[in-house]
């Protein structure tokens, strides 16, 4: 294929492509597979490898991202980027509506839009296509997002049909869809408890609700994990030099058209009754839709009328957002229950007479802590309020006065562990209380064998299903390293009946002598697992797969990971001050030393092999001074690789120093130093490519 043919193909890829995107996230109608739509963006990507120069910004092979922003770049707004005034009762609106027939002297309409909950964007289109992407900011300036913008696929990145203006803006809202949302922290809060941080860190650390993690992700980094963040967006409003619109629920229309992304539900009504008739009907229907929306949005629709009443400082006097009321609902306190994690952390929990909260079932809210107890103030047999505002977890905001018994008795927070009865204790400056009997409490031990078989960690899958749990109760495992001393004999034939928690049914495990077979060869294959994943895997707090894997890399072993004091755990990459004292911690209690070193006996890996492994001699008898931050590797990560490429790292750049390699924000007296000594100077993309890396 030469040149020419590649320009017509990719043209006729692009916009087949584009237009079953379309399909697919704006009108939800596809009209092909899943698989067809995946072969031809392949073809495309596949052309544009092999015809760079053909390769357009507008390409929908774009939407998956690559982009990495350090910063953003601020930008002006063509036209300041306002807010709405906001109201919150019928009687605001009317007096909405009185400034509003004050100015229009003739019959008006309004458009009633849902407001999306999520982040104002502006999108500037010139010639059909998608050129920049703001954010509001201040009103005044707003940042560039462009890149991270072009991999929404419901934003078109060339418009359909021809009568539209040169250039122009639009407005609109990009928003995270609940399922989107649900998945996303679903996965950080996996993250998050492996990583051993206990529910009240882990509540604190996940998105609050949509919004904030539509906010996050069009201000990532790396335009690819955007991409994978499954945002969306809605189209509200349209700004032009060239052209004008009589109404807006006109501009709307044709909006629609040009392939922008526009809710179905806007309406056009003639009266002030109809709106609020709009707001009653969406108060309560909103929360089935599958996105957040925190109000309804009133529009005059004639934007002559628009430009007549014109604009205060802050917003326009032609529309007015209602604000709906978080949803929230008064239900009897049954009990208060306590449940005690892997580390030992006791979290208080409300178990709720059900009831019906915009949407789903609420049986139970976490408490926290002991301090949110007393500040509720929770008495025996209240009645408490519960809400949900934009944000998923349910939480009680206060107690019904109403229904307050006159001898109802104070909660107090517990003072023993539920599970094995010892004195809680609670470190100054801590919220949580924790049970300080790590190696007798059940749930805590059972927690870290658990922790320890997970697929990420050893990844001993013929253990699963509680399996644990039976091992634990015939007092065969107490610790992760008591696992490689189980004998086939021990194992044969041990019962339990277990109770599924969900359904309530139950189901009897027992096992064979092929189930001890396998389970005992899962075992004895978890020997191959590297060290850094047994590192993750002992379960040390806030040690999680990332930071595992740098102390891994920069300590090599684990007995050299154990004489390290908080100083020296703080030289490896991202290991701050929270870290290495956990660490520390963990190896002065003896009992877990004793651990490790039963482990070790059993074979399982205390050495990192990646680290001394030999790639190859293209840096042989070279040595390398690296200075500054790269993009592909972390700091010590460099370091080993040049030494798996037979290469030397140095400190400073002197007359023997091969090259310098300088990353982002490189040490400018090292950047001169080599200068003067005519010491070349490489990128990261230098050196991948002399290292052969891809
Ligand atoms: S119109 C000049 N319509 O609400 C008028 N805004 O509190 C521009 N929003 O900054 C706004 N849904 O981010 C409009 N259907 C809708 C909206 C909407 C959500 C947001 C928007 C705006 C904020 C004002």
């Amino acid at each position: 294929m030469n040149a020419t043919q590649a320009k017509h193909r990719i043209d006729e890829l692009s916009q087949s492509i584009e237009e079953h995107n379309h399909r697919y996230y704006v009108l939800a109608h596809p009209s092909i597979s899943d698989a067809e739509f995946d072969r031809l963006l392949e073809e495309l990507i596949r052309l544009e490898k092999e015809f760079p120069e053909l390769l357009l910004p507008t390409s929908p092979s774009q939407r998956v991202g690559g982009t990495v922003t350090k910063q953003f770049k601020t930008v002006k707004h063509t036209y300041p980027m306002l807010s709405l005034g906001n109201t919150y009762s019928e009687s605001e609106l009317k007096e909405f509506d009185e400034r509003v027939r004050k100015v229009i002297t003739v019959d008006y309409k309004y458009v009633c839009e849902l407001k999306f909950d999520g982040v104002a964007i502006g999108l500037t289109y010139r010639n059909g296509e998608l050129v920049q992407a703001l954010t509001r900011g201040d009103g005044v300036q707003g940042d560039d997002v462009t890149a991270n913008i072009r991999t929404i696929p419901s934003i078109p990145l060339k418009l359909a049909g021809s009568d539209f203006p040169t250039e122009f803006e639009v407005r609109g809202e990009v928003f995270m869809p609940l399922s989107s949302f649900q998945r996303l922290n679903e996965a950080l809060k996996k993250q998050l408890e492996a990583d051993g941080y206990d529910e009240l860190e882990i509540a604190e650390k996940l998105f609050k609700n949509p919004r904030n993690a539509a906010a996050g992700s069009v201000k990532m980094q790396d335009s690819s994990l955007v991409a994978r963040r499954g945002l969306d967006a809605y189209i509200y409003f349209f700004q032009s030099e060239e052209r004008s619109f009589e109404s807006h629920f006109e501009s709307l229309q044709k909006l629609k058209s040009w392939g922008f992304k526009v809710n179905e539900y806007s309406q056009l009504v003639d009266s002030l009754e109809e709106v609020i008739n709009f707001l009653g009907q969406w108060d309560s229907k909103r929360h089935a839709l599958s996105y957040d929306t925190d109000g309804v949005v009133v529009k005059v629709d004639s934007i002559k009328w628009q430009k007549e009443l014109g604009f205060t400082a802050k917003s326009p006097r032609w529309a007015i957002a209602y604000k709906f009321k978080a949803a929230s609902v008064s239900t009897p306190l049954l009990s208060i229950t306590y449940q005690v994690g892997r580390t030992g952390a006791v979290t208080p929990v409300a178990q709720l007479h059900p009831v019906q909260l915009a949407g789903t079932t609420v049986r139970r809210a976490t408490l926290h802590n002991a301090d949110q107890i007393i500040k509720l103030d929770l008495h025996e047999g209240d009645h408490v309020f519960v809400e949900k505002g934009g944000e998923i977890i349910p939480k009680i905001t206060a107690v019904d006065p109403s229904c307050r018994k006159k001898d109802a008795l104070p909660y107090h927070y517990i003072s023993k562990c539920p599970e094995c009865g010892t004195p809680l204790v609670r470190t100054e400056g801590e919220v949580l209380h924790y049970c300080p009997n790590e190696m007798g409490c059940p749930p805590q031990i059972k927690g870290r064998i658990e922790h320890f078989i997970a697929r990420r960690a050893m990844d001993i899958n013929s253990l699963g299903e509680g399996k644990v749990e039976l091992l634990f109760d015939h007092g065969l495992v107490h610790t992760p390293a008591d696992l490689y001393h189980l004998k086939h004999d021990q194992l044969l034939g041990l019962t339990k009946e277990i109770t599924d928690e969900e359904t309530g049914k139950i189901r009897k495990v027992s096992f064979q002598e092929k189930s001890v077979d396998k389970i005992l060869k899962g075992i004895k294959a978890s020997l191959e697992i590297p060290f850094e994943r047994v590192l993750y895997a002992i379960g040390i707090r806030y040690v999680g797969e990332t930071v595992a894997k740098k102390l891994a890399r920069h300590f090599g072993s684990m007995d050299r990971l154990m004489i390290a004091d908080a100083e020296q755990l703080m030289q490896a990459e991202e290991i701050g001050e929270k870290i290495a004292d956990s660490i520390v911690q963990y190896f002065q209690n003896q009992a877990n030393v004793a651990l490790i070193a039963d482990m070790k006996k059993s074979g399982v890996r205390m050495e990192s092999e990646v680290a001394n492994e030999q790639l190859s001699d293209r840096l042989s008898g070279k040595t390398i001074v690296v200075s500054g931050v790269f993009t592909y590797f972390g700091r010590d990560e460099i370091k080993s690789v040049i030494e798996q490429h037979g290469g030397k790292v140095s400190g400073s750049v002197s007359a023997k120093t091969s090259f310098l390699l300088a990353g982002e924000e490189a040490g400018p007296s090292k950047l001169e130093k080599a200068k003067q000594l005519k010491v070349p100077v490489l990128s990261e993309q230098e050196f991948k490519n002399i290292i052969g890396q891809e």
